[in-house]
């Protein structure tokens, strides 16, 4: 079993049958997790550099963990603690550590193309861990992988996205994957911070959040950035909060058991409330464990060719 591209920059055009497979893989990965000992020996011998240059809690540890539960060595680099600080280059921080004989490389970075600009100065396998506002590929991995645990399957499933689309990685992988197994789209959010042009991705626009609740099986609700509150794309977070939140009041309207789903981090009382975050009907903390098994499959069908 193997994937057809070498490095994961991201979901589109990514091959349908290569989703299905790390997607079958990851369900398998996720038994282990629930052994006493969670860990196998399949990547057992290599080394993966975690390269991150933009802060992060679940993507990070969820690679680390993912690396050891499958018997990898694993490293961390943060930008903010490495030669970076005294002038080093985006170029030779990646060679030096590559000089060190590793075979693959996680990165988060600030900059869209991130990865892929790596893969022009170092030889190892490259996966994208959340590239500026461009995609987040692993992400939207486990999110299908939590869709297909509680639903058991993606085709015809509907999905009310909601948020700062504009901005959101997240969104944009999460188009790209469920669109290629199947599934409908409904974006929902403020108008300027949902571009027009992702009609063209076969995906519906609805600024009703209220419809978009009648009509999904789902919600992944996104963070809505407050650094974009200061320059003006949303009023105030009591305007956003009346119109898009999500919160038990207006779910309970609806009178229907609707998925909550959060990529995180959360801002309770902007977004979504915490009796929403929290309830029954929230799957945000399975997202959180299926990440380690959706990254421990996409390693393994990777690297495992390595061995
Ligand atoms: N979902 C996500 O990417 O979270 P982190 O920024 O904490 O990694």
């Amino acid at each position: 079993m193997s994937l057809k591209n070498r490095h994961l920059f991201g979901l589109k055009d990514y091959p349908k049958k290569d989703i299905e497979s790390i997607l079958d893989l990851a369900f398998k990965f996720r038994e282990v997790l629930d052994r006493p000992i969670k860990k196998v020996p399949s990547l057992n011998g290599l080394t993966v550099v975690n390269l991150f240059f933009e802060n992060s809690t679940r993507t990070r540890i969820s690679f680390e963990l993912a690396q050891k539960r499958l018997s990898c060595d694993t490293v961390n680099f943060s930008a903010s603690s490495s030669s970076l600080k005294k002038g080093e280059s985006f170029k030779d921080t990646a060679q030096n550590i590559e000089a060190m004989k590793i075979d693959a490389v996680v990165i988060r970075h600030p900059s869209p193309g991130a990865p892929k600009t790596l893969s022009k100065f170092i030889k190892s396998i490259i996966i994208n861990a959340g590239d500026g506002t461009h995609e987040h590929p692993t992400q939207a991995i486990l999110d299908m992988m939590s869709l297909k645990e509680k639903f058991g399957f993606l085709k015809g499933l509907k999905i009310g996205i909601i948020g700062d689309i504009l901005h959101s990685r997240v969104a944009l992988s999460n188009i790209y994957g469920l669109k290629t197994m199947g599934a409908e789209i409904t974006l929902c959010g403020p108008p300027n911070l949902i571009p027009e042009f992702l009609k063209d991705l076969g995906v519906n626009i609805n600024y009703d959040v209220d419809e978009v609740i009648d009509w999904a099986d789902a919600l992944n609700v996104l963070r809505i950035q407050r650094e974009r509150m200061g320059i003006g794309l949303v009023p105030s977070v009591r305007e956003y909060r009346n119109f898009f939140g999500i919160n038990q009041k207006r779910i309970e309207k609806h009178k229907k058991d609707i998925v909550i789903m959060h990529p995180g981090p959360i801002n309770r009382g902007v977004e979504i409330d915490s009796a929403v975050a929290d309830g029954q009907n929230a799957i945000i903390l399975d997202q959180v464990l299926n990440g380690v098994a959706s990254r421990m499959a996409i390693l393994f069908l990777l690297c495992g060719g390595k061995k």
